[in-house]
């Protein structure tokens, strides 16, 4: 019965999104942890109180004990109704105010020798472009991040249209990303393994639908994963790569080692490595890539692409499996 029971809190914190790739309370960086110390503190803390203000209450609703003469009624109501509170507040308020520097390093000693990972929020997606200061030309990519484990990167966050919110909960705080101005947030992610991010400020139709994967890698792991992704992809087939150009895909998207170098849409040199498609929203398959092309305002709404329905299928099916090939 016992483990019943156990089993049914534990299910209860997992829907309260006390785990798992989007939780700010399973923390994988060391903002988040931040975040999450100050979290369970204010729990504690709120509780504590509330504990407090009930008991109070359930006896003085008695009413049995007799009244308070006017000095202690006085006495009682400026210690527990406002000396006591404001003190407890001022003393969450100044532990937060100490944590804030750390959620918010606005320029390290270290900067120019740290990777910077600049993103523009777009409607609806994420472009993303990695500066390593070993490197002289930027890493371009889009709707997936990767980090290596125990370095501090520093974003540069950017938007083009409206007003975005960049938030990976399990590594830190969020932070929007506003038309014609750089945000900067710097974030350690102390853990490896794959979480996600959400857009945090509505943003239009596919507000919803934006999202994108950030893996947490090993930092040789991932030297090694940028260094590759600095060359192009050698891919699978050519049909499928002419039939890309042919139909004029590269006016709006960039493959490295092709002619295609539109900058409109995603950068879809790599594609077929990222772990999601459409801004982390559908798994990444030659299905959904099809589906994807023939359809893109079914799936996100008000996307900017256009439909590509009219294309015979055969055409589709080909230019989704050379894409899912660029690894
Ligand atoms: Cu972008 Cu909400």
């Amino acid at each position: 019965d016992i483990a019943r029971r156990l089993a049914a809190l534990s299910l209860c914190l997992h829907i309260c999104g006390c785990s798992g790739v989007q939780s700010a309370l399973d923390p994988a960086g060391e903002e988040a942890a931040h975040v999450a110390q100050l979290f369970w503190i204010m729990v504690v803390a709120g509780g504590l109180i509330w504990l407090a203000v009930v008991s109070l209450l359930s006896y003085a609703s008695r009413g049995k004990r007799g009244r308070l003469d006017e000095q202690a009624a006085g006495r009682l109501i400026f210690w527990c109704g406002a000396a006591i509170p404001a003190f407890l507040l001022f003393l969450l308020l100044g532990y937060a105010l100490w944590l804030m520097p750390g959620l918010r390093p606005f320029a390290p000693a270290n900067a120019s020798d740290a990777l910077t990972v600049e993103v523009t929020g777009e409607q609806f997606w994420w472009r993303v472009a990695y500066h390593d200061p070993d490197t002289d030309t930027p890493v371009l990519s889009a709707n997936e991040i990767r980090l290596p484990a125990g370095e501090r990167v520093e974003f540069r966050l950017k938007s083009t249209d409206v007003i975005h919110s960049f938030w990976i909960p399990a590594l830190g705080g969020k932070m929007d990303m506003i038309p014609g101005r750089v945000s900067r947030l710097s974030l350690l992610a102390t853990k490896t393994g794959t979480y996600r991010g959400p857009c945090a400020e509505y943003c239009g139709t596919s507000h919803a639908l934006m999202a994108f994967t950030v893996v947490v890698m090993e930092p040789s792991e991932f030297r090694q994963w940028l260094q590759a992704r600095a060359g192009a992809s050698p891919g699978a087939g050519s049909e499928g790569r002419d039939l890309f150009l042919a139909h004029g895909c590269g006016a709006c998207h960039r493959v490295a080692g092709t002619e295609a170098d539109g900058s409109v849409g995603p950068d879809l040199s790599h594609v077929g490595s990222r772990e999601t498609l459409g801004a982390g929203i559908l798994p990444n398959s030659e299905g959904t890539l099809r589906d994807f092309i023939a359809h893109p305002h079914v799936i996100k709404p008000d996307s900017k692409m256009p439909a590509f329905s009219m294309l015979p299928e055969r055409d589709i099916g080909e230019i989704a499996a050379w894409l899912k090939g660029l690894e």
